[in-house]
């Protein structure tokens, strides 16, 4: 008789944490290597994205501290084009534009954020293909907050020093929320946080 594989997926237990969940501040390390777990893990976070009508999402935003982003600008499935993307390197930054940001793990926050309106990709697809591509408009602006993410840099980091209070006095409002969930288990400790993502890394970024 066949038998099932029983073996948790990581896939499955995805969910998007907000701040001031302790992976988000990770620097995520690059990929050395893709299974067929990595493509479960993608399509489930396309289905995390467009399920909180995002855009964007960065693995270090559903807890995997790894350099790995999923994009559509449509933000809708069967609309627009998806893209996965490994290992990204940003170099020529170009010009400056102010554009108003939000982001799945700060729900209901937007900000104006200055940044370079052009910018160079270098990355890998999923399958290995490399990506090289001069971006501009929201692609370029996607494409920047995401790799932010995997730095452990926020938009909320990047706003204007006027709106610097009152951005504070939301994010309080989150950190308060994280303290509770945290007192009713439902979020684990700094510790468990650390052995789970130490056991992510040992998988999809061992160098030898
Ligand atoms: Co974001």
């Amino acid at each position: 008789m066949p038998t099932i594989s029983t073996s948790p997926s990581i896939a499955d237990a995805l969910q998007i944490i907000w701040h001031p969940h302790p992976t988000l501040r990770r620097k995520s390390l690059s990929l050395t290597r893709v299974d067929a777990e990595l493509k479960r893990i993608a399509e489930r976070m396309f289905e995390l994205m467009y399920s909180s009508n995002g855009i964007g999402l960065a693995a270090n935003q559903v807890g995997l501290p790894l350099r790995m982003f999923v994009m559509n600008l449509a933000g809708k499935k069967g609309e627009g084009e998806e893209i996965v993307v490994l290992n990204p390197v940003l170099s020529k930054p170009r010009g400056n534009e102010s554009m108003e940001e939000g982001c799945l793990s700060l729900p209901g926050i937007y900000y104006e954020v200055t940044r370079p309106r052009y910018i160079t990709i270098d990355a890998y697809t999923i399958t290995g293909d490399p990506i090289q591509a001069e971006l501009d408009g929201m692609l370029s602006r996607c494409v920047q907050h995401e790799v932010d993410h995997l730095d452990g840099v926020l938009f909320i980091d990047r706003v204007a020093e006027s709106v610097r209070k009152q951005v504070d006095a939301e994010l309080e409002e989150f950190e308060v929320d994280f303290d509770s969930r945290r007192n009713t288990g439902s979020i684990g400790s700094d510790a468990e946080i650390e052995k789970y993502c130490q056991e992510i890394e040992q998988r999809y970024c061992r160098t030898t």
